[in-house]
């Protein structure tokens, strides 16, 4: 049983996509966080499905680490957008501890991104105009957050049903509903090569200098 696993993982290919484009060392720009846009745009039109879909690492009061999947909602020059309710596990972790890891990978451009910083709370105004922006079933959807267990799904579509019906028009905007900035300390680029010397350049966040260095790493 081990024996056959152990085979059939070994037998998958990777990296099985190789951007034919990589950074010049020349090149690289002052400020990555334009760069990870950039990223995510070729990796969809590459195809890759949810290229705006990133882990999202954090750690709770006694250090325990925990991850998940969240949609990137924007970037600026300083800061990565997500939106998740604030009594949410990873919400509870950010107020506890606001250092967190995050992550990309797009498998059909052999790239990925690592990113490191804190999470900060965006506040009500910033929240709110991000909920106006979903669709009619996300809203409802973020009313089914409920801290527990669901005792069955029966029950979460029965909510879901009942809270069509109390809002047949607008939907408002749960109080826990929050948006999030990530302000990066840390980014690392990695991009696959056919050669297997991969690319690597890591950006460190330079306080002194109100700005970035960065530097090659080896593969
Ligand atoms: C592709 C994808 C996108 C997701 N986007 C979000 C999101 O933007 N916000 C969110 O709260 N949960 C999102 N989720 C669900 C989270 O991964 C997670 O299950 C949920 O937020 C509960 O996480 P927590 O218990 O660790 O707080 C997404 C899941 C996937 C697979």
């Amino acid at each position: 049983m081990h024996e056959t696993m152990r085979n059939e993982l070994r037998s998958i290919p990777v990296f099985a996509n190789v951007g034919t484009e990589h950074f010049r060392e020349d090149e690289l720009p002052d400020n990555p966080l334009p760069v990870i846009g950039d990223w995510i745009l070729a990796a969809h039109a590459a195809g890759q499905q949810e290229p705006h879909a990133m882990s999202l690492c954090t750690v709770d009061a006694s250090g325990i680490p925990s991850s998940r999947v969240l949609i990137v909602k924007d970037i600026d020059d300083d800061h990565l957008y997500f939106a998740t309710p604030s009594d949410s596990r990873k919400g509870r972790d950010i107020a506890a501890n606001p250092h967190v890891a995050a992550h990309f990978h797009w498998p059909e451009v052999g790239r990925q991104v690592r990113i490191v910083g804190t999470a900060t709370d965006q506040g009500r105004a910033a929240s709110d105009d991000d909920f106006a922006e979903r669709g009619r079933g996300s809203r409802l959807a973020a009313h089914l957050h409920r801290p527990g267990p669901l005792p069955d799904r029966k029950a979460a579509l029965a909510e879901f049903e009942r809270l069509g019906s109390l809002h047949p028009g607008d939907v408002p905007c749960p109080p826990t509903w929050t948006l999030y900035a990530i302000t990066p300390t840390e980014v690392e680029f990695w991009e696959a090569s056919v050669d297997r010397v991969h690319h690597r350049v890591v950006y460190h966040r330079d306080s002194a200098h109100d700005g970035w260095r960065h530097e090659l790493l080896w593969p």
